[in-house]
């Protein structure tokens, strides 16, 4: 096997503590190996990369107390400390963080199969994820540093923390997306447990001791083990304040469903999405048949922003069908740190199969394979398949694949594809390709209330991330980009006074005194 030096893996990794309480806990109790399905060697076998905890309800339990008594009822140490000091904090670990790029770029590589720029691209955009983050927060601060008077009465109002966050990420974007929940979390004062995703697990490793150091003790705590075990029991206790995932509606439910009070969760969910195609039949082909090879094979199909199914005007679908399908297969497999390669091994063991048993229902029920290449399988990959026809009846119109294999289906009336995306169960967004304005414009003001983002000539895609992301139906709850982050995980809370001289020389007291870190209308610039 033709590994280059630095990418090899000469030692595993042998995570044995979890973080909880401000200590790197040992754990000598069991734990599970982790695998790539990337082989190195030249008769294909996965490569063991090391082991993790797995972790019980008992030390699920001891996390969920550490991060509570952090809160400690709204008087912990970090939901009350000074914006500028909660700052401080973050900008240590992320000095930290970049440290520690190349091991979780070569971490990322072998335990999603993510290609080197799409793995450098994962880190760097979660650092300046967290920059950007920081100068949000500031802003924020400095829009809040007033007092307001309506109707007699004077208040000075803030967004304060939710309390406990219970924070789990999906493989895909082991890094990038559970980020994109822990740091606006932690930054508004919550409190938090992190379970790192199925995949993807390892390469938090590196970034342990860098939480444990730049945070106050309790505030960030790293669980192992099976969700179904260690997430349970922190949801049955009713003291989380926030369940934040990403990943698939029915995880979510059944989470959320164990909560003894509801109406005391705040959710923010980013879940599944089928984000359709449309190409209309004055489109610039080169541009549609463009985007749609990005849009539904990079990291082979496993965004959940990916085009998941693609509707063509039937004038052109023959003309696209034949392009798209040599384009496809014209990508190049092979391992993550080759040079143009654009086609990757799947992490999930069991995913080729289940991608071969829809091509097998589509064929069934009427559907060919376009492209030569399509369904070839190896030991950790099958090569995308274009179907067409796709009709309604086939498991892969119905399921969010999740996984290399596109289907096309063609139209002659606009309603067929908009009426499908009304009766979807998902609502994320579309790619809508074509010209004229007198077609558009009215299918962008219907589109627009059926899906969240509209891409005009464009693949879907969640950035750039101080773009809303969000979704209608079984795809997201709540908003998530750097500044609507920041709001979904606080609340707005204030203090009043009525407008007279005994209250309003109090209120100059505590400001001249500084003694109060929210009473503040001092910033940072
Ligand atoms: O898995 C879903 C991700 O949010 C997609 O993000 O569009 O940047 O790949 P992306």
């Amino acid at each position: 096997m033709n590994i280059p030096e630095q990418y090899q893996i000469k030692s595993l990794i042998h995570q044995n503590s979890y973080l909880v309480n401000g200590e790197l806990k040992a754990w000598s109790g069991e734990s599970s190996e982790v695998y790539s399905t990337i082989s190195s060697t030249e008769n294909y076998a996965p490569t063991l990369l090391g082991t993790i905890p797995t972790l019980g309800e008992k030390e699920a339990l001891e996390a969920m107390d550490a991060a509570v008594n952090a809160y400690n009822k709204g008087q912990g140490l970090w939901p009350t400390m000074k914006v500028k000091d909660r700052i401080a904090c973050m900008e240590t670990f992320v000095a930290e963080m970049k440290t520690k790029r190349d091991e979780v770029v070569k971490l990322l590589m072998w335990e999603i199969g993510k290609t080197l720029p799409d793995s450098e691209k994962e880190f760097d955009r979660t650092v300046d994820y967290i920059y950007d983050t920081i100068e949000e927060y500031k802003q924020l601060d400095r829009d809040n540093a007033k007092f307001e008077e309506n109707d007699g009465v004077y208040a000075h109002i803030r967004r304060g923390p939710l309390g406990v966050v219970l924070c789990l990420g999906p493989y895909n974007y082991p890094l990038n997306e559970t980020f994109a929940l822990l740091i606006p979390a932690l930054i508004m004062g919550n409190t938090t447990i992190f379970k790192p995703a199925k995949l993807g697990v390892l390469l938090i490793s590196p970034l342990l001791e860098a939480f444990q150091s730049s945070f106050p003790k309790g505030v960030v705590n790293i669980i192992y083990g099976r969700g179904r075990t260690v997430a349970t029991p922190i949801m049955q206790s009713g003291k989380v304040d926030v369940l934040a995932l990403i990943g698939n509606s029915k995880s979510a439910n059944a989470l959320q469903n164990e909560h003894p009070k509801s109406n005391r969760l705040r959710l923010v969910l980013g879940l599944e999405a089928k984000n359709p195609a449309i190409v209309l039949k004055d489109a610039d082909l080169d541009l549609a048949i463009d985007e749609c090879i990005t849009g539904s094979t990079s990291f082979n199909g496993q965004r959940c922003t990916a085009l998941k199914i693609v509707y063509v005007h039937e004038a052109i679908v023959d003309e696209f069908n034949k392009r798209f399908s040599e384009r496809v297969d014209a990508l190049k497999f092979g391992n993550p740190w080759e040079a143009e390669v654009k086609l990757t091994p799947l992490p999930e063991p069991d995913k080729p199969q289940y991608i071969q048993e829809l091509i097998d229902d589509a064929l069934a029920k009427g559907a060919k394979i376009l492209n030569e290449k399509g369904g070839e399988t190896t030991e950790n990959y099958i090569f995308p398949a274009v179907l067409y026809p796709v009709n309604k009846e086939m498991r892969v119109f119905q399921e969010e694949q999740f996984g290399p294999v596109i289907p096309v289906l063609s139209f002659k009336d606009i309603d067929e594809p908009l009426d499908d995306m009304a009766e979807s169960n998902y609502g994320q967004q579309v790619s809508l390709f074509g010209s004229d304005i007198k077609t558009l414009a009215p299918l962008i003001d219907t589109l627009v209330n059926l899906v969240c983002r509209v891409n005009l000539n464009s693949s879907c895609q969640r950035g750039p991330d101080v773009y809303p992301f969000t979704g209608r139906k079984d795809s997201a709850v709540a908003t998530l980009s750097v500044h609507d982050a920041l709001r979904s995980f606080s609340i707005r809370t204030f203090v009043a006074s009525k407008n007279n001289d005994y209250n309003n020389a109090i209120l100059k007291n505590l400001l001249d005194s500084k003694a109060s870190n929210f009473v503040s209308t001092d910033y940072i610039l």
